[in-house]
Parts: structure tokens; C-alpha cells; sequence
């Protein structure tokens, strides 16, 4: 295997802001995408998906804004085969020291059919898409959306074309996560070895997780010689999502021996873009998830235990600290001030500005005058619902007072300053909850339904926090929202009116969701 460092060099393209905000529900205001590029970028990411320029006019100004911000990655805007595309996913990156246009159309012949051009008309096509992409920009990637299902012969040919077009990367999705390790490997061999121009350009490996090989497809590509994976934190993406970032960088550098690939990420930064991810996007990384998970440190059982007492590699493959976990769990109580808890939390990986600090520090002393000890989970679930509720959201609760109890129907008295007036409520439901969600739509009366409700405990104890998430849908988009109280009602309030919120925020920027639903 070769170990010259230049030829080993994996560049990360991180699409959390494209293909991750597309899964349903992880919309993201404009200020979190902003704080979530910076982030990518102070961690290494070499090439950053802003996000597609064309869907929405907060796209666009989102991928502006950050191309605008940028310091070191190169910041890509995604567009369709077709000129105005193109042009407009142009005029947001333009911005950037460092642009690139991400331009795809479906080849396989599922694609082919819906886009109705037959195989010389698509030709034609990622000729003069990728030659217009390339007047404009020097750097130019080009992808075959569903890839993994086209047939090989008219794969080798459409990527040949975007090639002598002027495209430099070469991305092979597989857009529905349908290909497995050894076939993803064969099929970068055989285009790196059949395309005339391939050894000029690097190829690059998106997988979706459909089947859960997405991280093994994409580092079997890496093997064959593709030099760009093209991946999201925690995974965040359509359906199953897409490879994880955190997976593929812990797994190169876990096993370099047998994957002697580096990348530019500093690791220590994985864990808290894992945590700022989780929160704005509101999709919770499950316990068990590799990397990221609450769980992916901790040591149950006595033989485990007994054993990472004596020596912690006997069942830890990585230390906590590489990802930027702090080995250190001490908790924090009522008497605890603000510069200690600044310190904590910069620990944890949190630099807040003052006013979030200020802000937090209000709630943390609320939550310690309720709980003896408040653990590192408390404070990252105190920062996830501060994250949702900002002064500026258009629904804010004020005031809550729920009457609960065996003898039913439960009530809620709710005031909740909706726009710019405060108005108030008395409701009955069934339980508690349901009556506080009956006030919450009779003050801001909506069409939008309830998918998921659901309620997870921080710590252990009768006073632990929950933390509530709730999803919502309406006209096929979906909206979540998260919070945690040691009140599981008020958390439940609270997560249901962030999901409120975004659906107010989505509907008032008018985002064109047939359009980001176009891109796999
Ligand atoms: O999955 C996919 O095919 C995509 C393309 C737009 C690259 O996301
Ligand atoms: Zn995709």
C-alpha cells in the first residue's frame, strides 16, 4: 500500500448544510448555519457544502453569507444541470477566497426517465452545464446522482464528458445507500482505470447510510483511490442519513495501519460539533451511535469496568479526549458562579458570547436551585433548548400552570407572547401535556400534525432533567423541536413551540421544499 502523505491525503467535504439540512426537519436558521460553518471550518473540513443556492432566497444568502466568512475551507454552493442553476449558486460562492460549484444531474435510467433525455441529450447536457460551471469558476465538481445504479459503460462515458468539460472533482453518489463495500471499491477501480483524463481529477465517494454501510462504502472507496468523502456530523441526512464525519476521520485514524490515509480535521472538535449539530438541527444522536454517542465511552459491565480500570485499552479502541471529551465529569451546583461555569463549558467545548452567557447562567442557577448536582449532560441539554429559544422567536412562553392528577380533565393555564402580543389560555386535555398542547393551538391555531413526542431522562434520579422531543408535519415538511427542564411538561411546552417556531420561520421565508427535494 502506498504511504506518500500527498497521495494518502483524504480531503473531508462536509454537506451537513445541503444534504444534512434536507433531512426532514433539520431545517436551520440562518445565524445557526453561519455558527455551524465557522465551526467546520476552525475544524479543517476542506471543502464545505453550504447549501443550494437556487432552492430559496435563504439558501442563497446562506451560502453568501458564509462564503463570505470563510477563512480556510473551500465553500461549495450545490446547483442542477441548467444555466440559471448554476449562475445563482455562482453569485452566492462567488464571495469566497476559495469557490467551488457543485453541479449534478441523474444518469441512471430510473433519472433518465424523469428528466426525459436520452443518453446523447444527457450527454450534451453535462457538456454544456459543466463548461458554463467552468467559465465561471475554476473549481468545478460534478456529480452522476445514483451513480451505484447506472450502468457501467454509460458511467465511464458521462463522467469522460464532465471530465474534458473542465470538472476537477468527480463525486460517484450513491444517492439511496444501495451499493456495499466491495462493489463502491470496484466501482472507483474501473473508472480510474477505464476514463481517459481520470488520473487528472479527484474522484470523490458520497454514500447514503439505506442499508448502514454508508461509513464502510465510502472508506472501501478511499481504498480504491477516491481522495474527497463527502460526509455529514452525526450522519445527518436524508431517510438513514449520510456517511458520518466523525466515523470515517475516527476509523483512518484508529486504523491507520491498515488505512494509512490522514485529513486536516483536528478531532479534538468532533464532539462539540456533534453537540451544536444535535441542537440545531434537532435530531438527538442516539446513545449507541459510534464516535458521538452518549454511550460510546461508558463501561457498563463489571468485566468492562474491572478492565479499563486496569488498563483502559482493553476496551476502548480511542480515548475520549481525541474527540474532545473532556475526562473530567465534575458537577456543578447552586453555588457554582459564572466564571466557573464559563470555564465548564468551555471544557465541554462551548465559547459563548456574553449575552448567551448571561442567558444560560440564569437558567443554570434555576436548575440548580431545583437539583442538588448538575452533571455535563445537564448543561449540554440546558445549551440544546437555550439554542431554540431565542428573544427574537415568534412564540415565546411566558407563563405555565398545568393542574394534573387522578381525577381528570387536566387543565393548563398558559400565557404565550405570540408576535408582539401576550395572550392567555385556559385548556383541558387528556393528561397534562395534552392540555398544554391544546393551549398552545388554540393561542397560535395551526394545521400542522404531531409525528413524534417523545421524553428521555439526562441523569439519573427523580429530579433528572427530560429533555422532550417533538416533531411536526405539514405539507410534507417536517419540524422539530427540543428542550429540557427537570419539568417534563414545561419541557414539553417548550419543544413543541420551538418546532412552532420553525415551522413560522420556514413559512415566512418561503423555502421551495419540491426543489431541495430534487437533490439526493
Ligand atoms: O445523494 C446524492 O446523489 C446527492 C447529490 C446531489 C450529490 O446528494
Ligand atoms: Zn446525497
Amino acid at each position: 500500500m502506498n504511504t506518500n502523505t500527498e497521495q494518502n491525503r483524504v480531503l473531508i467535504f462536509d454537506t451537513s448544510l445541503r444534504d444534512g439540512e434536507q433531512s426532514p426537519g433539520a431545517t436551520m436558521s440562518h445565524a445557526e448555519k453561519l455558527e455551524i460553518a465557522a465551526l467546520l471550518d476552525e475544524m479543517g473540513v476542506d471543502i464545505i457544502e453550504a447549501g443550494f443556492p437556487i432552492a430559496s432566497e435563504g439558501d442563497f444568502e446562506a451560502v453568501r453569507d458564509i462564503a463570505i466568512n470563510a477563512k480556510n475551507s473551500v465553500i461549495c454552493g450545490l446547483a442542477r444541470a441548467n444555466l440559471t442553476d448554476i449562475d445563482r449558486a455562482w453569485e452566492a460562492v462567488k464571495h469566497a477566497a476559495r469557490p467551488r460549484i457543485h453541479t449534478f444531474i441523474g444518469t441512471s435510467p430510473l433519472h433518465r426517465d424523469i428528466t426525459a433525455l436520452n443518453l446523447d441529450d444527457m450527454v450534451a447536457r453535462i457538456q454544456a452545464t459543466v463548461a458554463h460551471a467552468r467559465n465561471l469558476c475554476d473549481n468545478v465538481q460534478w456529480s452522476p446522482m445514483d451513480a451505484t445504479r447506472t450502468e457501467r459503460d454509460y458511467l465511464c462515458r458521462v463522467v469522460e464528458t464532465a471530465i474534458k468539460a473542465g470538472a476537477s472533482t468527480i463525486n460517484i453518489p450513491d444517492t439511496v445507500g444501495y451499493t456495499a463495500p466491495r462493489e463502491s471499491a470496484d466501482l472507483i477501480l474501473m473508472l480510474l482505470e477505464r476514463v481517459p483524463g481520470a488520473d487528472t481529477v479527484v474522484f470523490s465517494t458520497h454514500c447514503h447510510n439505506d442499508l448502514g454501510m454508508a461509513t464502510a462504502n465510502s472508506l472501501a472507496a478511499v481504498e480504491a483511490g477516491a481522495r474527497q468523502i463527502e460526509c455529514t456530523i452525526n450522519g445527518l441526512g436524508e431517510r438513514a442519513g449520510n456517511t458520518a464525519l466523525e466515523e470515517v476521520v475516527m476509523a483512518m485514524r484508529v486504523r491507520h495501519d491498515i488505512m494509512p490515509f490522514t485529513t486536516a480535521i483536528d478531532t479534538t472538535k468532533i464532539m462539540n460539533l456533534s453537540r451544536r449539530v444535535a441542537q440545531v438541527s434537532g435530531f438527538a444522536v442516539q446513545f449507541n451511535k459510534a464516535v458521538v454517542g452518549k454511550n460510546a465511552f461508558l463501561h457498563e459491565s463489571g468485566i468492562h469496568q474491572d478492565g479499563v480500570l486496569k488498563n483502559v485499552q482493553t476496551f476502548e479502541i480511542m480515548r475520549p479526549e481525541d474527540i474532545g471529551l473532556t475526562a473530567k465529569n465534575i458537577a456543578m451546583g447552586k453555588h457554582s458562579g459564572r466564571a466557573a461555569l464559563r470555564a465548564k463549558l468551555s471544557e465541554l467545548g462551548f465559547e459563548l458570547g456574553d449575552n448567551q452567557l448571561k442567558d444560560v447562567f440564569v437558567r443554570f442557577k434555576a436548575l440548580a436551585d431545583r437539583k442538588k448536582e448538575v452533571f455535563d449532560d445537564d448543561l449540554v441539554a440546558l445549551l440544546q433548548d437555550t439554542a431554540s429559544t431565542g428573544e427574537d422567536d415568534f412564540l415565546q412562553i411566558r407563563r405555565l400552570r398545568v393542574v394534573c392528577g387522578t381525577d381528570g380533565p387536566q387543565e393548563a393555564e398558559l400565557t404565550m407572547l405570540v408576535g408582539d402580543s401576550e395572550k392567555s389560555i385556559d385548556a383541558t386535555g387528556d393528561g397534562p401535556v395534552d392540555a398544554t398542547f391544546n393551549a398552545v393551538k388554540m393561542l397560535y391555531p395551526h394545521e400542522a400534525q404531531l409525528e413524534l413526542y417523545q421524553v428521555h431522562a439526562v441523569t439519573e434520579g427523580t429530579d433528572a432533567q427530560a429533555t422532550v422531543s417533538v416533531r411536526l408535519s405539514k405539507d410534507g415538511q417536517v419540524y422539530s423541536g427540543q428542550s429540557a427542564d427537570t419539568d417534563t411538561v414545561v419541557a414539553s411546552a417548550r419543544a413543541y413551540v420551538n418546532a412552532l417556531n420553525r415551522l413560522h420561520l420556514h413559512q415566512n421565508r418561503g423555502n421551495n421544499s419540491a426543489l431541495m427535494q430534487s437533490a439526493g
